[in-house]
């Protein structure tokens, strides 16, 4: 994938120190972790999330797991997955994606501007065959920027998934190659 990635608003790209104070600013707020994986992080465990994303700068089947910075006016506010899987283990034929936002830049389009720009480097790019989503029902800022994005609801797993001490539903959006990029593109409001 070549990085960064621009888009009209945005640039995606491989983290790098001095990153550390954006990203504390959005992965320490409890509300912000609230559907994703871990706790709340301190100072120390941004700095070592950072040095290792600075470390990974592309991505295919042997370097599957991709994070990158997403940077609004030379600040990063938020951070964009691609994850790469296959029914071979790591064979790379599809394409996990996932958003984490600062909340002072929610309701602006940039996490559905963000995901766009992965998904379209996951097709293009990478050549993956299907792009896919899950989270919870519940966090409807999420499945709207799936829904965004053009991706079909597939499954909700009825309390299918045990998350931060609960059972809860999961949802799976998607979207495969030759439905990309949807035939009236879907607007980012
Ligand atoms: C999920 C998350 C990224 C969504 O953030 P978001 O701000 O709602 O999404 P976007 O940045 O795409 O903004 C879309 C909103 O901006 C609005 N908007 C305003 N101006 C806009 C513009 N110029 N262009 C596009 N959209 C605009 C849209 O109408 C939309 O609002 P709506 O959802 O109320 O209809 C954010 O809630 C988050 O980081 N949550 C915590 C982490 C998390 O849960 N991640 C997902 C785990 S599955």
């Amino acid at each position: 994938m070549s990085l960064p990635i621009t888009t009209e608003r945005l640039t995606l790209r491989s983290f790098r120190p001095g990153d550390e104070d954006d990203v504390f600013a959005y992965r320490s707020v409890p509300s912000v972790i609230r559907y994703i994986p871990g706790e709340p992080k301190t100072r120390d465990q941004v700095a070592d999330l950072v040095s290792e994303r600075a470390t990974a700068g592309r991505i295919d089947p042997t370097s599957p797991n991709l994070t990158l910075a997403v940077e609004l006016d030379g600040r990063v506010v938020g951070d964009v997955l691609i994850l790469l899987e296959g029914p071979d283990g790591a064979d790379g034929r599809q394409a996990e994606i996932g958003w984490v936002f600062a909340p002072d830049v929610a309701g602006q389009g940039y996490a559905t501007e963000a995901a766009r720009a992965i998904t379209e480097a996951a097709f293009r790019e990478v050549g993956v065959h299907r792009v896919w989503a899950q989270l919870e029902p519940e966090n409807t800022a999420s499945s709207r920027v799936c829904e965004r994005l053009g991706m079909r609801l597939e499954a909700v797993f009825v309390k299918g998934s045990w998350f931060k001490e609960r059972w809860t539903d999961l949802a799976v959006y998607a979207l495969l190659a030759d439905e990309w990029p949807p035939a009236a593109p879907p607007s980012t409001a």
